[in-house]
């Protein structure tokens, strides 16, 4: 046992020398002891020490222990040792003060050093484990306020990234249309302009797609439906999702796809979030004139792997093992420059973690990346 603080009030100088004798001599536990000679004093020390357990005696020229044991409790809501010792071995008194929140009640002369500190290390024993569940209890509280809080925060999140997405489709359409000169011809200039309005809004689109589909993902509604799928077709249609970022910093875009690579069995939609996240950022972090490549490959009977290799900015080995993290960014100043939360990388590793595949990058600093995700095939 730890070290005890123990209390004495008592007014009778030869019993609280005779407890601290027993208390100093006992050897299972150390003790600091503190005494009281008056109701007044005990309580003060009571509220001002940190004390472990209190003996207190029952009659006491000013107050009886019974109301020196409701004062100490009115003040002390922690669970607290109070062994209370008395002259008269009465049943009544000691049931009256078992209510008023007394640990125990001694009868002074059968007290002996085995009765008091067993008294004591029982009840300090007590009041601890009483201690330990009440932080469990509070402990669960703010945990489940915090779990609430955060459904409700997560619940907003998605609602009000689900009502950006609608118009955003549309500006997205009619600009397309435009930029496609389905609505009428338009000079290099204007062509241009748009092309900056349609890159700027798939980067915004991506980005609160990314946000609902962590939060999603947080709250285990996401599902994973695989269907056969022409990875060739597939790629070709993200790459046109992005194509006018690239092209607004020059930067070609690639595929190379293995021969005779079969059809597969995936969920387009969250292959097309990795794909994405993964072009974006190598769109982002390629400084013009620059290359993307997208590489399909098998790795075995049942699985395959899909490269994104860019001749960007490069990672440090030292940045390498944070990159997949949540809000990790890894140079304030460019993502300054380029936007994003850092949320793309963390929701790919989830995508491709959750369909039992796995993620990673090999990255020359300052000469470009190749970041990776392995699918199963059926
Ligand atoms: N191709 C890359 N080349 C160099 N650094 C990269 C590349 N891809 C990612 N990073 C680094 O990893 C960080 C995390 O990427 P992540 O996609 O998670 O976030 P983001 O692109 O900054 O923001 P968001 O994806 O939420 O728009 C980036 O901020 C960047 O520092
Ligand atoms: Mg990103």
């Amino acid at each position: 046992m730890d070290k005890l603080k123990i209390l004495i009030i008592d007014d009778d100088k030869f019993d609280r020398m005779n407890y601290r004798h027993i208390l100093e001599k006992n050897t299972d536990f150390l003790a600091e002891v503190l005494e009281a000679d008056s109701s007044s004093k005990g309580i003060q020390l009571a509220e001002e020490e940190a004390v472990d357990c209190i003996l207190l005696d029952y009659q006491l020229p000013d107050m009886d222990g019974i109301h020196i044991a409701r004062a100490i409790r009115r003040k002390n809501t922690e669970p607290l040792a109070i062994i209370m010792l008395t002259g008269r071995g009465n049943e009544n008194i000691a049931a009256t003060a078992i209510k008023e929140g007394v640990s125990d009640y001694i009868v002074k002369n059968e007290l002996n050093s085995r009765l008091l500190i067993t008294s004591i290390i029982n009840n300090v024993n007590k009041c601890q484990l009483e201690k330990q569940i009440k932080r469990n209890r509070d402990l669960e509280e703010k945990n489940r306020i915090a779990a609430e809080q955060y459904y409700l925060k997560n619940e907003l999140l998605e609602n009000v990234s689900h009502e950006l997405r609608t118009p955003l489709n549309v500006i997205m359409g009619f600009t397309n249309l435009l930029f496609d000169g389905t609505l009428g011809s338009i000079n290099e200039d204007q062509k241009s302009a748009l092309n900056n309005i349609l890159s700027s809004s798939a980067q915004l689109l991506e980005l609160i797609t990314n946000v609902i589909n962590i939060t999603e993902m947080d709250s285990y509604r996401v599902t994973f439906t695989a269907e056969k799928t022409d990875v060739s077709k597939l790629i070709f249609s993200i790459v046109d999702i992005v194509k006018s970022a690239a092209i607004s910093k020059n930067i070609q875009i690639t595929s190379d796809i293995e021969k005779n690579f079969p059809t597969v069995y995936i969920d387009p939609f969250h292959f097309t979030q990795v794909l994405k996240n993964y072009l974006s950022n190598a769109i982002k972090f390629t400084t013009e004139p620059g290359y993307i490549i997208i590489r399909i490959k098998s790795e075995s009977a049942t699985t395959f792997r899909l490269e994104v290799e860019d001749n960007g900015i490069g990672i440090k080995p030292e940045d390498i093992n944070k990159l997949f993290g949540l809000f990790q960014q890894l140079d304030a100043s460019t993502t300054k420059k380029y936007g994003g939360i850092g949320l793309g990388l963390a929701l790919v590793k989830r995508i491709v973690e959750m369909q039992g595949g796995e993620v990673g990058v090999t990255s020359l600093f300052g000469k470009g990346s190749v970041f990776y995700a392995t699918f199963k095939k059926i």
